[in-house]
């Protein structure tokens, strides 16, 4: 009765037993179980402080793929648990909240996209991470923000190339590579809601502060930026750069690994266009709670599930990104 419960919510639904020391008790089912706990950027704050490693949508998979955990929970969203199960389909893939999506990814139907590839048969198929099993399965080569720009460059000038879902991290590779990639017609939307108008009266605000901007936004909002990158590329820049102040235009989970690695520099998220709020939150990455992490852990559901016969074809187009990007150095 239980079970049917959890499975119609897509998470465990059991209340912790009261004064229950939370983090101390997910540590020490880590231990018992064997279990890694693999986070990223834009999960809340206490669940980044718990994790054994946090990370961009790339590092999250390399380090997948070589754990020796028995368990990984992947406190992210499904698609990173998806690609973590096709990597390693012997061990258990956990996720706290099974309803913890991408909007990205749901704007690319698997079956829609197989008849766009089919449409344009000598194209090289390159899906962002952010896809389901299923569009990987009918894809060439998987980026993330962090290698997109490099894998394409290392194509010949002439393939004819196929990107989808973002249709902003597709405008945007087109013009630093100069291609003219195919695009699918995808957003996000927690990074199409970033407003120029309340960026520019940032800057206002702060002349001085350095714009950062993930390639998921607008490219009106792009144009603003002094740096364009993914979560692990903005983060890296902030802690090189001179500057004291920064913008940050995307998801304000970020900010924490930020602030934890520059004490001394301000981060100032940029808000939403339709919003009073200050900050721009994932709905779908915010699902995952501490309470959530430890009931998976305790009772190891959700499990991530893929297709064997999509894994089958899924795995290639990731190996091939995680070999081009270990011949890359990223
Ligand atoms: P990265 O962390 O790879 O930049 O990806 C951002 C993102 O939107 C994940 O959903
Ligand atoms: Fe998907 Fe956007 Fe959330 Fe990233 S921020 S998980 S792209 S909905």
């Amino acid at each position: 009765m239980k079970k049917e419960e959890w499975l119609r919510k897509g998470y465990v639904d059991e209340p912790v037993e009261k004064g229950t020391d939370l983090k101390n008790e997910i540590r020490r089912l880590c231990k018992e179980k064997n279990a890694v706990i693999l986070g990223h950027f834009y999960q809340a704050d206490e669940i980044q402080e718990i994790a054994d490693f946090v990370g961009d949508s790339l590092a999250l998979a390399q380090w997948a793929a070589k754990t020796d955990a028995s368990i990984i929970v992947m406190c992210g969203v499904h698609f990173m648990g998806e690609t973590a199960k096709i990597l390693c389909p012997e061990k258990k893939v956990l996720i706290p909240d099974l309803n913890a999506g991408c909007s990205l990814a749901d704007s690319c139907p698997a079956d829609k996209f197989a008849e766009f590839v089919k449409e344009h048969p000598d194209h090289t198929v390159i899906s962002y991470v952010n896809t389901s099993a299923a569009v990987k399965a009918v894809t060439d080569i998987v980026v993330t923000s962090t290698n997109a720009k490099q894998i394409v460059d290392s194509l010949p000038a002439d393939e004819k190339i196929i990107f989808g879902p973002d249709r902003n991290l597709g405008n945007y590779i087109n013009f630093v590579t100069g291609r003219d990639m195919l695009l699918w017609n995808g957003a996000c939307h927690v990074h199409e809601k970033f407003s120029v108008e309340k960026i520019i009266e940032l800057k206002r605000q702060y002349p001085d502060a350095a714009v950062l901007v993930h390639p998921e936004c607008k490219n009106a909002v792009a144009k603003l930026a002094d740096k364009v990158a993914s979560t692990a590329g903005l983060l890296k820049y902030a802690m090189a750069s001179d500057k004291k102040d920064f913008i940050v235009a995307t998801e304000s989970g970020i900010l924490f690994e930020m602030r934890r690695k520059c004490p001394d520099k301000n981060f100032i998220p940029a808000p939403p266009e339709d919003s009073t709020c200050a900050c721009n939150e994932c709905n779908f990455m915010r699902l995952n709670t501490l309470e959530k992490l430890y009931n998976t852990l305790k009772y190891e559901w959700p499990e991530v599930q893929v297709d064997e016969n999509i894994a089958k074809d899924a795995i290639k187009p990731i190996r091939r990104m995680l070999e081009i990007s270990e011949k890359l150095g990223l």
